[in-house]
């Protein structure tokens, strides 16, 4: 005999609320627009809410609603605009139209680190009541306060209308609850904003439900930043160091050695393969690769690039959309711009700047070179202070290097041109034609001594 258990999938739908303005970011970008990681703090509530699959997505807004709508502009969010903002429950009464799953939860748009775990708690806690997410805090004030009587919850105190005894509840409201819908369109009707604060408070339904006699769950969340709303810069900050250190030790687990967790900075993703190390005050941003074995020292920035096997990246080096071959050893002070492309065994050294290039196996820019829109071949040697001159004023133009050439410091290449196989230029060299291979070239003009001459001196 089979017995089925079967849970019966509630369908939900999700409000966010996002009308508020954010005052205390003293900023012209809306506080839900702030970027956390180089992203938008919205972007955050919102794929999270989204990754719990909701029949909809109503997102109440208000204060510079259209650069919102913009920064998110996904045709599955029903726009709803409230254009006073007279309180949490009038905001989620603008949303009632587009709620008609069987469950309602609410979000905060300025709450980006909530947990998709938490969340599917709390809205299988709902049932035919409220769930709320709540939080202990050792300092509740501003907050409002979780009242229980015998354990049971019998409703929410905003801070203004505590009285002394509220006051010290450290139970408090995160705002994050999850409603039975057909509830919450009949106590949505029912609030006032007879409260010393004049708003309509979304809270009054948890009184509502408890004269209703029905049972109120919580959960509680035990880390801060998983609650936390950004209200201002000092907030953001913290939770950008928050959501580092998470990344940082995601990383550490899979064996990355990170020199100091609290001082690496991943704005996007990072990929790192074994034996990888990572000195302090590295930033990633984008996408980036790193392979087996790459040693990252102190102070370098990469964007949208990868690194591949053995390779070490010096101090103080910026790597952008760029692609670094095996046992490479690059900086310190180096700058790969994009498309610079490298082989193995590439060295590049301080103050080389490489775009849209690609260097093959074993050449050396070692000091002081612009390469640009250029083709290096196989165990080129570029000395000191060689520059591609790719730059008419009007169009960029090609320089191709061959295998085994040598250039000497000081060399300037005016593209479009070709260097031979195994040429060798001598050093201080203007080339404004091709070179033929094997040959020694140079361009240098005879150097010559006066006999005599007197240096002037001061009288
Ligand atoms: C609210 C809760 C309080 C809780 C606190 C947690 C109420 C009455 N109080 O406080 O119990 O401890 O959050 O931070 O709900 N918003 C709108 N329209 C409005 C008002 C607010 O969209 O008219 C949005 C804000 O943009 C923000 C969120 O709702 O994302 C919360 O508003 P906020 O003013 O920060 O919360 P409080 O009312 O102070
Ligand atoms: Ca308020």
């Amino acid at each position: 005999m089979f017995i089925l258990s079967i849970k019966i999938m509630t369908t939900l739908s999700i409000v966010i609320l996002a009308a508020g303005k954010g005052t205390r970011m003293h900023s012209d970008l809306p506080k839900v627009l702030q970027p956390l990681s180089n992203k938008p703090i919205i972007h955050y509530v919102y794929e999270t809410a989204n990754s719990l699959n909701p029949n909809e997505i109503a997102m109440v807004v208000g204060h510079k609603m259209e650069l919102i709508k913009a920064s998110i502009n996904d045709e599955k969010i029903k726009w709803v605009t409230q254009k006073e903002q007279l309180g949490t429950g009038h905001a989620v009464l603008q949303a009632e139209p587009y709620i008609n799953a069987d469950t309602t939860l609410i979000l905060y748009g300025d709450v980006p680190l909530v947990d998709k775990n938490d969340l599917k708690k709390l809205v299988d806690k709902a049932n035919d009541s409220i769930s709320i997410m709540t939080f202990v805090k050792e300092d509740p004030t501003g907050y409002g306060r979780i009242k229980r009587v015998a354990n049971k919850i019998v409703g929410i105190v905003e801070e203004k209308d505590c009285d002394a005894n509220d006051k010290k509840i450290t139970e408090i409201n995160t705002g994050i609850m999850a409603v039975n819908t057909h509830r919450l369109k009949q106590w949505l009707a029912k609030i006032s904003n007879n409260n010393k604060q004049k708003e309509y408070y979304l809270t009054d339904i948890v009184k509502f439900a408890s004269e209703d006699g029905l049972e109120i769950s919580s959960h509680t969340v035990d880390i801060e930043s998983a609650v936390l709303g950004v209200n201002s810069k000092k907030e953001l900050a913290f939770l950008e160091r928050q959501l580092q250190l998470k990344k940082a030790e995601e990383l550490m687990e899979h064996g990355v050695t990170i020199v100091d967790p609290a001082r690496i900075d991943i704005r996007g993703h990072l990929q790192c393969g074994k034996d990888v190390t990572i000195d302090v005050g590295c930033i990633f941003e984008g996408k980036i690769i790193l392979g087996n074995n790459v040693h990252l020292k102190p102070y370098s920035y990469f964007k949208d690039c990868e690194i591949k096997n053995d390779s070490v990246i010096e101090s103080f080096s910026h790597i952008d959309s760029s692609i670094i071959g095996e046992s490479n050893k690059i900086g310190p002070y180096a700058r790969l711009r994009p498309g610079a492309k490298l082989g193995k065994e590439v060295h590049i050294g301080n103050y080389v700047e490489i775009k849209n290039t690609f260097v093959d196996d074993r050449s050396k820019i070692n000091h002081l070179s612009y390469i640009g829109d250029a083709e290096v071949g196989k165990d080129v040697n570029i000395g000191a202070g060689c520059i591609t001159c790719n730059y008419d004023g009007a169009a960029k133009h090609k320089t191709i290097i061959g295998d085994d050439v040598f250039l000497g410091s000081d060399c300037q290449m005016i593209a479009p041109i070709k260097i031979g196989k195994g040429a060798t230029i001598g050093a201080g060299s203007t080339l404004t034609e091709d070179v033929p291979s094997n040959e020694l070239t140079l361009s240098r003009s005879e150097q010559k001594t006066i006999q005599g001459w007197k240096r002037p001196s001061k009288k």
